[in-house]
């Protein structure tokens, strides 16, 4: 215990972050990195690169798998591939690196509304967004919450645009048991060292197409073909032999992960699940589920005061919560003049983004941590309530 604030007892000695990486045993690590050393190649698709693609493309079971040095060109890399131009139908509720891949690459993102529950993309808003400008949709999987995939399918062949999905937080979701990679042309996975699976920095596309898988493959490598042929206008995407080497120790550890995150999640839901003002997003559970996020939404009336008051006292308890995913794209300086951008477009998003924080979850975490966070949310809440009551203090704080 470091003290009492407030009237309750601070009870981490040190801060709490929303997540912490999957860190596997140093001399795991030690010994694949001197495989490394004795072959004397730290990139350009070495056997570690090719050992690490052989076990993803297994694990995520997708018939074409392509490593990167991070997501974000992964995403470069499928909207070039496939072709894009124009405008792409985005969500504005998502990370930086989703509208700015469009953006960089010369397109135009346009911003439509998402879903009230699974806070995805909403296919009738999709469907309202598109022009004869349109060449694709890129959707995320937000928080691992998989896409309604059908609806975006039909209006992707309907409207004949390929269909790109971002599932940075979606390592391992399945919709009914297909693997999420599965999709659409193409699916970019993270490995960020915040992600569940990670490689330090990292990333991958999943493709159906084995022709596709070739492109994107000479894409990620300058746009060299062999020897004596550079056939495209490439960038440099390759994952190092020391981020697969870490992503396999990784890998070896991640069922243990996972088991704990499930435990984890399950303590949350129990402690908080039927708390008035709290909503747990829905997404799956079991197999089917990423275990990436532990998101709540606040709603401010019934919980007794607001998302951002009670992310800013936990803090105060040194629990570090974040506002993923606020702000809005659309209210960053380069996207905020869009036409897309208005406010009375998004009107789902505009809620929901003032409501979602996302909780401490990492296989670091004890369920006696999870339920002293529980512990701490309730304080907070009984203490709005009390202030409600007495017409001051944190329920009257107006944000
Ligand atoms: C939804 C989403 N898309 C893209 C990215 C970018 O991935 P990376 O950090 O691997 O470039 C992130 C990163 O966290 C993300 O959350």
């Amino acid at each position: 215990m470091t003290g009492i604030v407030r009237g309750a007892p601070v009870p981490f000695d040190a801060p709490v972050y929303v997540t912490r990486p999957l860190l596997p045993p140093l001399d795991a690590v030690t010994a694949r990195l001197a495989e490394v050393w004795s072959t004397q190649q730290l990139t350009n698709i070495g056997a570690q690169h090719d050992r690490l693609e052989a076990a993803l493309r297994a694990h995520l079971a997708v018939p074409n798998l392509s490593l990167f040095t991070n997501g974000t060109l992964a995403l470069f890399t499928a909207i070039r591939a496939l072709a894009l131009s124009g405008e792409v139908v985005t969500t504005p509720f998502t990370f930086p690196a989703t509208p700015h891949a469009l953006s960089w690459s010369g397109i135009t993102p346009v911003f439509c509304d998402i879903d009230p529950v699974s806070l995805n993309l909403d296919p009738a808003a999709v469907a309202r967004a598109i022009t004869p400008r349109t060449t694709g949709i890129l959707a995320v999987h937000v928080y691992g919450t998989p896409c309604d995939v059908e609806a975006l399918q039909q209006l992707a062949t309907l409207h004949g645009l390929r269909l790109i999905y971002d599932a940075a937080h979606a390592f391992g979701a399945r919709v009914d048991g297909r693997p999420i990679g599965t999709f659409g042309d193409a699916t970019m996975f993270s490995f960020h060292a915040t992600k569940l699976f990670h490689t330090a920095e990292g990333g991958a596309l999943a493709c159906g197409d084995a022709a596709l898988k070739r492109t994107i493959d000479d894409l990620r490598n300058f746009g060299i073909h062999g020897p004596d042929a550079v056939d495209a206008i490439g960038l440099n995407g390759k994952m190092t032999e020391l981020q697969a080497a870490l992503g396999l120790c990784v890998l070896a550890q991640l069922e243990g992960e996972l088991a704990t995150r499930r435990r984890l999640l399950a303590r949350y839901r129990e402690r908080l699940g039927s708390l008035d003002g709290v909503t747990w997003l829905p997404g799956p559970t079991g197999a089917d589920a990423s275990c990436q996020y532990a998101v709540i939404r606040v709603d401010a009336t019934r919980f007794g005061c607001s998302r951002d008051v009670l992310h800013r006292e936990l803090q105060a308890y040194n629990v570090f919560t974040r506002k993923y995913f606020h702000p809005l794209c659309v209210d960053y300086a380069c996207y905020r003049d869009l036409p897309s951008a208005a406010r009375s477009n998004l009107p789902v998003a505009s809620r929901a983004v003032q409501e979602v924080l996302c909780v401490p979850l990492y296989g670091g975490l004890s369920e006696g941590d999870v339920g002293r966070i529980c512990d701490m949310i309730l304080v907070i809440r009984e203490r709005a309530a009390h202030d409600r009551v007495a017409g001051a203090g944190l329920a009257s704080r107006g944000e």
